[in-house]
């Protein structure tokens, strides 16, 4: 019979079939997808895996924890954790172009990860060993888009996939068959916590494509307060799982007069966007209950400094994209 134990037991052996004795790295994002090929991964080879996890700073409130501690709980994975966050700011200063962002972030990202991956490389050619793959959470979706040359390109994605050419790594992709859903399944067969297995989609450039404007920390600090209130109100209503995603959007370019007490405010707006969908590739916006509507415009304008207004975003896809840049 068809079970998620024998798509755990398959996978695992697929891997072990497909590797020898090298060893192999995994960049982890944080997400659902590199976390479950990971943990595959993990059970098929053990200690023979590496995973490596490039903070870039723009994840959200307690991302970075979650990875280092209840992924490494869960799996007992051998991580290294890269704390990249300065680099990053730096190399996104002054930029305010959403392609622009997500050239240089792909660009930090690649340049971080394959630091790490020589540095592991140089570790194992001292134990005499090699590092022979590279573990990608690729889901079948994926494989299926990358493979269609119609599919018009509205913003570009970026993942570990443009490693140089001196660093040869087979690929190891043991999702490559998996549809969103199974992968979830899967995730809980292996044993990770629900909140990496049931994390919202995220995209690659995180917080940097959810602050119109130039990205500086002050904003990302903003933006990072204003989403951690939207994500919890959403679970207490019991919607998380309902809603494709939810998140928060600073105007970090606009401002907008408000009054609170006896004072004029000048601040910043935030968009709070909620969607519905199956796929990403259409969505609509989420029917939100108005009183949880007032309670997370309430909560953001009264505890994050800055921000004096909330606004709804009742736009679906088409014509608007899920994420504002
Ligand atoms: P849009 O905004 O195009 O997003 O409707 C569709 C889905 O893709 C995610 N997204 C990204 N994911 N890198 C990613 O890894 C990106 O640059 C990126 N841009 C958007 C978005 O969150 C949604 O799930």
């Amino acid at each position: 019979t068809w079970t998620m134990v024998n798509i755990a037991d398959e996978a695992v052996a697929a891997v072990r079939a497909q590797v020898g004795d090298g060893r192999l790295i995994c960049g982890l994002s944080g997400g659902v997808d590199s976390a479950v090929a990971a943990a595959v991964v993990h059970r098929a080879v053990g200690d023979a895996l590496t995973c490596v996890f490039v903070d870039h700073g723009l994840l959200r409130a307690g991302e970075a924890e979650q990875v280092e501690r209840d992924f490494v709980a869960s799996t007992g994975v051998e991580l290294v954790h890269v704390k990249a966050a300065d680099r990053f700011a730096a190399a996104l200063a002054g930029v305010c172009e959403p392609e622009q962002k997500r050239k240089i972030i792909g660009r930090e990202f690649i340049r971080v990860f394959e630091e790490a991956a020589r540095e592991l490389e140089a570790r194992a050619e001292a134990e005499g060993a090699t590092i022979e793959h590279l573990v990608q959470g690729t889901l079948y979706p994926d494989v299926i888009e990358s493979g269609s040359p119609t599919a018009a390109k509205i913003k570009s994605h970026h993942n570990v996939g443009g490693l140089p050419d001196d660093l040869q790594f087979g690929l190891v992709e043991p999702l490559r068959t998996l549809f969103k859903d199974e992968v979830r399944r899967l995730g809980e067969e292996l044993g990770l916590p629900e909140e990496i297995v049931w994390r919202q989609p995220f995209p690659g450039p995180g917080l940097a494509v959810r602050i119109i404007g130039e990205v500086t920390p002050e904003r990302l600090e903003i933006v990072r307060a204003a989403d951690a209130v939207v994500r919890e109100e959403i679970r207490r209503a019991g919607l998380d799982r309902e809603i494709w995603q939810v998140f928060a959007v600073l105007l970090g370019d606009v401002r907008s007069v408000g009054v609170q007490g006896d004072e004029r405010t000048y601040g910043h707006p935030v968009v709070l966007r909620a969607v519905t969908s199956e796929d990403a590739m259409t969505a609509d916006w989420a029917r939100l209950p108005y009183d949880l509507l007032e309670r997370i415009s309430n909560r953001i304008v009264n505890e994050v400094a800055q921000v004096n207004r909330v606004v709804y975003d009742i736009t679906s896809k088409p014509p608007g994209t899920i994420e504002w840049e």
